[in-house]
């Protein structure tokens, strides 16, 4: 296993950085690492990973960008409006150059929900399912720190706003979704699996108030929103664009269920418990004011 070449494609992002890092305490360092910037992963030169340039819009640099390679962490482009080309041309690449197995990092009930980045992951799912190579879906669910996306806002005003009801959310940090990726790539046990990388616990919007206002010690509020409402007091707070619609989908699949599973998967891959919510924001809290 540990002979054969791992890739990891958008290597630069957090994530991928993480699962570098994770590859290279396994010892592990027979990794092409690919990537648009190559110059901002310099940090691991001389470590025997090889970075490489490639640009999932660009399909006819993938092949050369991916030769070598025999199992592949293909994670999913933050493009949103031309990820599952891109992933598609990822996908034929991969399979052309002969590589075995792709795990692809995916989210929570794809097939259903409403949240705006589900559709792409379900499309991919299936189209690399229908591949013929090997696979593990890893449905990341939200990491712990998307909420940096609203907590200091709702620490500048006292109120967290959402329209999630008492829709509950297994929070994962990244950390340990790199873990479980390095997992899956270090054994063929999950092979042609689909599991959910989720937290120890799920929280309501309610329960994350609680845990910030324990922290940072001062009383914050959940208000609960109709869609609408919401998305003007988002405005007003300053989100903007793709934002305010994006925040709401999320919550809507909060709402209705998809997000409040935990499962064994970040212990199983990783031989470790996923950290909570508390123990990671304890950790974190100066963070959470900026
Ligand atoms: N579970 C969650 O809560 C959650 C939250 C946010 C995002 N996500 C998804 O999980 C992915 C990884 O998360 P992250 O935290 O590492 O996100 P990130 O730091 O924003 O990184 C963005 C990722 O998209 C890749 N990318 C963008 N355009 C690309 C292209 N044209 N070709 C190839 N790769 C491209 C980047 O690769 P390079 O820059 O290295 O080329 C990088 O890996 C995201 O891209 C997104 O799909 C999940």
């Amino acid at each position: 296993m540990n002979k054969s070449k791992i890739l990891v494609t958008g290597a630069s992002g957090q994530l991928g950085v993480l699962v570098l890092e994770g590859l290279l305490k396994k010892g592990i360092t027979n990794t092409i690492a690919t990537t648009r910037t190559p110059e901002s992963l310099s940090q691991f030169a001389g470590t025997g990973i090889e970075v490489r340039s490639a640009d999932f819009g660009d399909p006819a640099s993938l092949e050369q960008a991916f030769a070598g390679a025999e199992r592949m962490l293909l994670i999913s482009s933050s493009d949103l409006a031309s990820q599952v080309q891109q992933h598609k041309a990822a996908i034929d690449a991969a399979k052309k150059i002969g590589v075995k197995y792709i795990a692809y990092t995916s989210g929570p009930n794809p097939e259903k929900s409403p949240a705006v980045t589900a559709a792409g992951h379900w499309t991919t799912e299936q189209y690399l399912k229908q591949s013929g190579v090997d696979y593990t879906f890893l449905r990341n669910y939200p990491y712990v720190e998307v909420l940096y996306l609203t907590l200091p806002t709702t620490i500048q005003c006292g109120e967290f706003l959402g329209t999630a009801g008492k829709g509950k959310v297994a929070y994962v940090t990244r950390e340990d979704c790199a873990d479980a990726a390095v997992g899956v790539l270090t054994s063929d046990a999950f092979k042609n699996m689909t599991l959910d990388v989720t937290g120890p616990q799920a929280h309501s919007h309610s329960d994350i108030v609680e845990i910030i206002s324990s922290i940072i010690g001062e009383d914050l509020r959940y208000i609960d929103l109709e869609a609408e409402a919401l998305k003007s007091r988002l405005v007003e707070r300053g989100f903007n664009g793709f934002w305010p619609d994006a925040l709401i989908s999320f919550d809507l699949a909060y709402r209705q269920g998809d997000t409040q599973s935990t499962s064994d998967a970040v212990l199983k891959l990783s031989g470790h418990q996923p950290q909570s919510v508390a123990d990671y924001f304890k950790a974190n809290a100066a963070r959470l004011r900026k």
